[in-house]
């Protein structure tokens, strides 16, 4: 009998009353059951209630992929052109496939489909963020029902690519933060669960043992992403120095940042704060103004507070 191998995909990917070219799966009771026919659409109710059930996961088959993928890109180009999708609507999507894509990388971060589809992810993001900016506070701040990190993950994404528009870094570069920014934890999320529980501790409380242990989810991915020629370089540069600082005590003792690396790590250690310390986001920017004074330029701190004023998130 024919091996078949199922992939998850988030179900706000899929969408209710829009038909699939291809079988959609539920995983209940140890089996994957056909949930959703080729031709045929979820119907809205049917899709709410699951959603209600918290069920965040459909499977589809491997050999679908490109059917699953060509689906999502039209569906997200359709509802971010949309005049009538709300924001909530356009983000919904947008994060759904963002997830998917990390989940994905995290599960095998050398695997070029991921990274192409964290890519054209982080494009998406880009374009909800920059031509609705009431959707930044639809994301920042949210829960994630993926959990902490990617719901990090996200915050990151959206707050340094607004940081970086508002400092004029170049398109290109924004491409890059906002690709490094999804991916910049997926080195923590491949260890063993304990090491990724040093991710909600406040880094101040860390013991040089933990801190050590906390450090090589900088490295490792590194190691693996770098043999990839399909992973730019600068993309891997900003992974790699997402927790360094001016003043050199980041992993890598690094004391010269390039604006873009040193938006990303600000933006990091800001939501880090929040998420760590169970603050809100203005308590958050006061601890960040007093405690990482050194660690970035001043100038950069205050434009970021300006920034979250002007977002209305403190
Ligand atoms: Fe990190
Ligand atoms: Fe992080």
């Amino acid at each position: 009998m024919e091996q078949l191998t199922y992939t998850p995909v988030r179900i706000t990917t899929i969408k209710s009353n829009r038909k699939v070219s291809f079988p959609v799966y539920i995983f209940f009771k140890d089996q994957y059951l056909e949930y959703v026919s080729p031709g045929n659409s979820i119907e809205k109710e049917k899709y709410n209630k699951l959603r209600k059930q918290k069920i965040t996961k459909f499977f589809i088959k491997e050999s679908d992929e490109d059917n699953y993928q060509q689906f999502l890109e039209s569906f997200i180009e359709e509802t971010l052109n949309s005049e009538t999708a709300s924001v909530e609507e356009k983000t919904e999507v947008v994060t759904g496939m963002s997830e998917t894509a990390i989940e994905r990388l995290a599960d095998d971060p050398a695997s070029e489909a991921s990274f192409d589809m964290t890519r054209k992810a982080s494009k998406n993001l880009q374009k909800l963020v920059f031509e609705n900016p009431e959707s930044l506070a639809n994301i920042f701040g949210q829960d994630s029902d993926s959990g902490p990190i990617i719901g990090h993950s996200l915050n990151v994404c959206v707050l340094s690519i607004k940081l970086a528009k508002s400092k004029k870094v170049s398109d290109e570069e924004i491409d890059y933060i906002s690709t490094a920014a999804l991916m910049h934890d997926i080195g923590l999320m491949e260890r063993n669960k304990e090491e990724a529980k040093l991710f909600e501790l406040p880094k101040d409380d860390l013991d040089p043992a933990q801190r050590a242990k906390y450090n090589e989810h900088c490295k490792g991915v590194i190691e693996l992403l770098s043999e990839k020629p399909y992973i730019n370089k600068p993309i891997i540069d900003l992974i790699e120095s997402h927790e360094e600082n001016l003043q050199g005590s980041g992993p890598l003792k690094m004391k010269k940042l390039t604006l873009p690396q040193e938006i990303l790590s600000l933006v990091n250690t800001y939501d880090k704060t929040c998420f760590t310390k169970k603050i809100d986001p203005k308590t958050a920017l006061n601890e960040l103004m007093i405690d990482q004074l050194g660690n970035y330029n001043l100038k950069l701190l205050n434009d970021f507070k300006a920034l979250l004023k002007e977002e209305k998130i403190i």
